[in-house]
């Protein structure tokens, strides 16, 4: 495997350096020598062999992000000490380490004073999701009061979307969600986690922050159907055919392509030609799943591995055998940790029972024996951008997140500069039900003229929030009504998000518009990753569309890479006009323009969405004159959250 090229330092040991003797020429040779940046403390390094042994660090750098967790986790925090410690280990410059810490939201950064110590890291962190379905459900409140109320030692902090939208409002405490939180609940459970934090470590040091073993425990997740139980109801069968020869690979993705399954981490491009396009490019070909689930609103994902998660793994694992890949990231957002527990028990015991006993089988088109190809369980760090796809890719290499300029593709250059298949959780879930029933089936579902089922997921102001599978073109008032239990009493609709921050608002006079890719760029906005939140009114509250536009750009702002000025500039600018309680369109109107000419990724493309339609469906609330009808809205790019298929490889 090859890895990306890194700067690498000469390590000098410190015993060795202080015990030569000092003339100006060895002192300036020595200067020469050492590595740039601050001393590494010997005690640094001592916390590291404690927890990573004599392993050989710099062997996988790619790894980077891995060991800042190990670390993370068991300090509670980045002290400086330790990054220049790791630095020295994985024989990076600690200026790459820095940096990449310093890029992922979960990473707490902590310098040391004066006198060399850092600062205790806080016993306990409390992050409120603001995101907009919590915010509607008063996170702000919680936000506001709890400090307070938990006292000094516990760290309360906003968060965006932690992917648990039907359960609003959320807090994690530590590592542990509580659904429909409320002060009461998250005093209690902080109570307990600060009881299960250990006040001595294993050295006689102060302890770390509560274990994941005490605040995201497995069994979080009961309903998750287990390797047994999959296999008891006919799992891991349709795999085994293939592997003996019985389905072609040219007939699966064949399969896959009449039945019109389109990429459903929100780009939409069609996943059956993204399939023959990898294949058709030269080995080693490689594998990244997509389940950073970032989009707020969106959590179909998190639903589907609670239950479900075989079903993914084996569509995963068709899609490797008729792509031909020899290697797997599963790239998963660092909020779901009991779904990170589950996985790794369920991939061990898969790696210890394979579909077919190994050496029998065979690689699609290759006659050779089968192997189950390596599967890497990749934990995010928190930050939105790494869902983007080229973004992912950098992540896995153990980088900072930045999306790539394409050309090339991530098809034809991804993971490693090898051809890459990325597809996102939902997409290769449906795999086996498709070749099992056949595409017709799966494509002759669907509403008013639309092909396929969707999983939505629906929050905010419904009776009964959830993910909902539903036919493909279904309209928002026919997914409200037929599958949300209708609106709260004495609600009336007002405005919906079909897509999450990044696919618009949309006034309730659009409600009975087909909710599928494609349905509403019309429109100027698109459906993504299809989490629609609901806003209302009724005669005690009043939802506004411009409360949440100014929501979901602050979301934007925090979660822009940066690399890119229209957008790190755009996203902030914008944010700071939609402030106002008049807004100035003509200067947002340009400013829309220019992010989604120049911006480099789909985040920064999108972004304008959520103040051009404020602007054309709701002017009243900012104080503008309505926008002519017929005012073109550019869709985002799709290689981002659009969902316009390309004929071209170029929007893989
Ligand atoms: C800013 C941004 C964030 C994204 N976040 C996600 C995500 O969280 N999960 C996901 O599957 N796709 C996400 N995508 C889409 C991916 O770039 C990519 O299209 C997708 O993973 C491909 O898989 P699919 O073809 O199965 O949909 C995001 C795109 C952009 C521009
Ligand atoms: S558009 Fe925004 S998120 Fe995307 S590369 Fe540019 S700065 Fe980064
Ligand atoms: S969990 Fe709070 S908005 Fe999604």
């Amino acid at each position: 495997m090859s890895v990306a090229v890194r700067s690498v330092i000469p390590i000098v040991p410190l015993a060795a350096a202080a015990s030569t003797a000092a003339s100006p020429q060895a002192l300036r040779e020595r200067k020469r020598q050492a590595p740039k940046g601050r001393r590494v403390q010997p005690a640094a390094l001592d916390d590291l062999q404690a927890l990573f042994g004599d392993a050989d660090l710099s062997a996988r750098p790619d790894l980077l992000i891995e060991h800042l967790h190990v670390l993370n986790d068991r300090f509670g925090q980045l002290g400086t000490p330790h990054l220049a410690a790791l630095a020295q280990r994985m024989r990076l410059s600690q200026t790459e380490v820095y940096e990449v810490a310093s890029f992922y939201h979960h990473f707490d950064i902590v310098r040391e004073g004066p006198d060399g110590a850092v600062p205790a890291a806080p016993a306990l962190t409390v992050r409120v999701c603001d995101g907009l379905s919590c915010e509607m459900a008063g996170a702000q409140d919680l936000l506001a009061r709890l400090p307070q109320m938990l006292g000094a030692a516990v760290r309360v902090i906003p968060a965006p979307c932690v992917g648990r939208c039907e359960q609003a409002p959320v807090a994690v405490v530590h590592q542990r969600p509580v659904a429909g939180a409320s002060l009461a609940s998250v005093q209690a459970l902080a109570r307990t986690a600060l009881g299960a934090a250990s006040p001595v470590g294993p050295d006689g040091e102060p302890g770390g922050p509560p274990s994941r073993a005490a605040l995201a425990r497995i069994d979080d997740i009961p309903e998750a159907i287990d390797l047994d139980a999959y296999r008891a109801g006919g799992g891991y069968a349709l795999l085994a055919q293939c592997l003996r020869c019985e389905r072609s690979a040219e007939s699966v993705i064949q399969t896959m392509e009449h039945a019109g399954l389109r990429g459903l981490g929100g780009a939409g491009f069609p996943a059956g030609r993204k399939w023959r396009i990898v294949r058709g490019q030269s080995g080693p070909r490689h594998m990244a799943v997509n389940i950073d689930e970032g989009e707020p609103g969106t959590f179909k994902d998190r639903w589907i591995l609670e239950r479900d998660p075989h079903r993914f793994l084996e569509g995963m694992l068709i899609a490797a055998w008729a792509v031909g890949i020899d290697a797997i990231w599963i790239y998963l957002r660092d909020e779901y940790h009991g779904i990170r527990a589950l996985l790794e028990r369920e991939l061990e015991r898969l790696r210890a029972a394979p579909p077919l006993p190994v050496g029998t089988g065979a690689g699609a088109g290759s006659g050779a024996a089968w192997t189950l190809p390596t599967i890497e369980l990749r934990r995010g760090a928190g930050a939105y951008i790494c869902g983007e796809e080229s973004a992912m890719i950098e992540s896995i290499e153990g980088k900072r997140g930045l999306p790539r300029l394409r050309p090339p593709y991530v098809a034809e250059v991804g993971l490693f500069g090898r051809p890459t298949l990325e597809h996102n959780v939902e997409t290769l879930h449906w795999v086996r039900e498709l070749l099992e029933q056949g595409a017709e089936a799966f494509a002759t579902q669907g509403r008013h003229g639309r092909k396929g089922l969707r999983r939505f997921s629906v929050s905010g102001r419904v009776r009964e929030p959830g993910m909902k599978l539903a036919p493909a073109g279904i309209t928002l008032r026919e997914l409200v009504e037929e599958h949300c239990g209708g609106l709260p009493e004495g609600h009336e609709l007002y405005a919906f998000l079909p897509g999450g921050a990044s696919g618009g608002i949309f006034p309730a006079a659009l409600a009975d518009v087909p909710l599928d890719f494609d349905t509403l760029q019309p429109h100027g906005g698109f459906i993504g990753s299809a989490a629609v939140v609901v806003l209302t009114r009724s005669a005690t509250h009043w939802d506004r569309a411009v409360d949440a536009a100014r929501n979901v750009m602050r979301f934007f702002e925090d979660e822009s890479c940066g690399q890119c000025t229209p957008c790190r500039v755009g996203t902030a600018k914008a944010g700071a006009l939609m402030t106002q309680p008049v807004w100035d369109a003509p200067l947002l109107a340009d400013l829309s323009q220019v992010m989604r000419d120049a911006s480099i990724c789909g985040l920064g493309q999108a972004a304008p969405n959520a103040f051009d339609l404020v602007l054309r469906y709701f002017p009243d609330e900012v104080g503008a004159s309505p926008a002519p009808a017929t005012q073109p809205v550019e869709p985002a790019d799709p290689d981002g959250r659009n969902s316009a298929p390309s004929p071209a490889p170029a929007r893989v």
